[in-house]
């Protein structure tokens, strides 16, 4: 998400600090600082937006000295603004964090209750009020930070930086990526390796649980939990600068793909309680009665985003018994659709900013709709369009074809529609259990799925040259159908269409031939029989087909040419599933065809007109 970079050595570091944050703005961010220490003074410099205004701010009012922290944010908790923007600082403290401190408003009332006075709305000055607590104990900066750690539930990579304690960085880990740089006289630590790279090829990969002191004179890691000694193992990173910004995948879209289980962790993280088997989501209070008493429901949304808001209809009719319409916002927007006090609009949008999403929404809000969205960016027009919103927190997406903010949609519509039921009494304790349990396992799932790119190249060497083909699939997975048809057309370039497997005999079969793939969801679920019967009916014609089956349900793989395996899962998860093959697949047509994936002929990321 955001981006961190840290150094201490003998040089002036203002401008390595820069630098470094430059080769992070691949990430997207939506504002930057930098804090540095020189003879005891502690400064920082923070500007909202683009890093040139921290640039400009810094040759307007230059601060400078040889030990500093650097910081990329993509806002999570409060707005983009300067005030929220890090580093933050308490007295002597200065802290930059990635990721999501789950419990930082106990932490804050505590505080508070003890006369803290914070100046951000973010969970990350919890941090620095916390290390400078310890410090003003009497606790060194290592164990400060040691004990402030232990405090802290989520998800964190921080460094932290003290003007009392000279040359010396404390970063410390829980499942947010940091690493070390090790050069001779100097010592650099960041989120990702390109910030560094300029400077060291020697590193060492922090891993969870562990703290690091780092100096000029060299890092020593420790494990949070005991103070016990780790091992510094340094490894000599042979990435181009090109390949270390995609975390060695050749493309944004394959890294956003593998980013799926930490993106969907994000999405959940802080939201369900297994032991009260409850989904928490208070930024939805505003719109509470909203949600419980709807005379109509839809959900308003364009390309991917609508895709998902399919998959929530499944949702919302099995978990909240109630049934929305789900709109194309291009649509939706000039149509006269019932509107009344008691309207429910859901729009979904990654970016925030499309055009008709946005539209659709105004306009049914000035229609007496109760405007909902969910979204993966802090404040984007549609959020500051809505009455409450749901944030995904997928992290930036770069590559133009939706992959993880696809995923953390449909998980956040799954939490939605589990809320909703909740609110309107509408479901039973073991089914809200069942669907907390199946969600919480989905991240490892997935992970378990990504890295096994055979049957993928397999389909993709014999079948990149086709012109055409046929994606189906029955109840919620039809969606998913859709959905994979549209990856592959958007960076394949290849015409494909997605189908209900049902409605198949009306239309699209009258195109299978021997040059026309069809590729069949069919996991065992309560449409198994009747999709391999749509299946069967395309063998019939001469039709190669890949089959997406359940593992060792090998009874699946009888008629197809190809078969790509799934794990069994509960049938309301199986599209967050079975969205990893729809990518994949897409994914390795085009890599084989050599198209540009990450940034397709036409296409916008985007889409800020009509
Ligand atoms: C563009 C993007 C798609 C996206 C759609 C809706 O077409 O290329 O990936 O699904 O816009 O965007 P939104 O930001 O509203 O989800």
């Amino acid at each position: 998400m955001c981006g961190i970079v840290g150094y201490v050595g003998d040089r002036p570091c203002a401008d390595i600090l820069v630098d470094g944050l430059k080769r992070l703005e691949y990430r997207g961010y939506d504002s930057a600082g930098i804090a540095v220490v020189n003879e005891g003074v502690l400064d920082k410099r923070r500007a909202e937006g683009k890093l040139a205004n921290l640039v400009s701010l810094l040759s307007d009012d230059p601060v400078d000295g040889p030990t500093g922290i650097g910081h990329t944010r993509w806002a999570t908790h409060g707005r983009p603004a300067e005030r929220n923007a890090h580093p933050h600082r308490k007295g002597s403290i200065a802290v930059v964090h990635n990721g999501i401190i789950e419990n930082h408003l106990a932490i804050k009332s505590e505080l508070s209750d003890q006369g803290h006075v914070f100046k951000s709305e973010t969970d990350t000055e919890v941090i620095a009020h916390l290390v400078w607590k310890h410090r003003e104990a009497g606790h060194a900066l290592a164990e400060a930070v040691r004990m402030s750690v232990l405090r802290l539930e989520g998800a964190y990579s921080i460094v932290v930086l003290d003007a009392d304690t000279p040359n010396t960085l404390v970063a410390a880990r829980l499942a947010s990526p940091l690493v070390l740089g090790v050069a001779d006289g100097e010592g650099f630590v960041a989120s990702d390796i390109p910030a560094i790279l300029a400077h060291t090829r020697e590193m060492a990969f922090i891993d969870d649980g562990v703290m690091a002191i780092v100096t000029p004179e060299g890092s020593t890691l420790r494990r949070i939990e005991d103070d016990a000694p780790v091992e510094l193992k340094t490894q000599t990173v042979t990435w181009s600068p090109a390949m270390a910004e995609k975390g060695g995948h050749k493309h944004f879209m394959l890294k956003e793909i593998c980013e799926q289980p930490d993106a969907i962790s994000n999405t959940i993280r802080g939201r369900i309680s297994l032991e009260r088997s409850t989904v928490e989501l208070p930024e939805l209070d505003a719109v509470a009665d909203a949600l419980s008493d709807v005379s109509h429901f839809y959900i308003v949304a364009c390309g991917t985003s609508w895709h998902a808001g399919m998959v929530g209809r499944y949702l919302f009719e099995e978990l909240a018994k109630v049934s929305p319409h789900v709109e194309l916002a291009s649509e939706f927007r000039y149509r006269r659709a019932p509107i009344d006090k008691k309207t429910l609009v859901l729009a979904v949008s990654q970016s925030g900013e499309t055009a008709d999403t946005l539209a659709a929404i105004k306009d049914a809000r000035g229609r007496g709709a109760t405007v909902l969205s969910i979204c993966n960016v802090i404040e984007a027009s549609i959020p500051r369009a809505s009455h409450a919103t749901l944030y995904t927190h997928a992290g930036p997406e770069i590559s133009v074809a939706s992959t993880k903010a696809f995923t953390t949609q449909v998980a956040a519509l799954h939490l939605l529609a589990l809320h909703m039921g909740a609110t309107r009494g509408a479901i039973d304790e073991a089914t809200l259990s069942a669907d907390l349990d199946a969600l919480v396992r989905v991240p490892a799932i997935l992970e378990s799925m990504i890295g096994d790119d055979t049957p993928y190249m397999e389909f993709a060497r014999a079948w990149h040259e086709a012109t055409s083909m046929l994606f189906l699939g029955r109840g919620n997975l039809f969606p998913l159908a859709l959905e994979g048809a549209l990856k592959l057309k958007e960076i394949s370039y290849i015409h494909a269409e997605g189908y209900a497997a049902g409605e198949m005999k009306h239309g699209p079969i009258a195109l299978v031939e021997e040059t026309v793939p069809s590729v069949f969801l069919n996991p065992r679920d309560d449409h198994f029989g009747k999709v391999r019967s749509n299946l069967q009916e395309v063998k019939a014609r001469g039709g190669p087909v890949l089959t997406v089956y359940t593992e060792g349900h090998e009874d699946a793989t009888r008629l197809t040419d190809f078969a790509i395996p799934i794990p069994e899962v509960p049938h309301r998860v199986l599209p967050l599933i079975c969205a990893i093959p729809m990518q994949l697949l897409a994914y390795h047509m085009a890599d084989f065809k050599g198209t540009d994936v990450d940034q397709p002929r036409n296409l916008a990321k985007s889409v800020t007109v009509e």
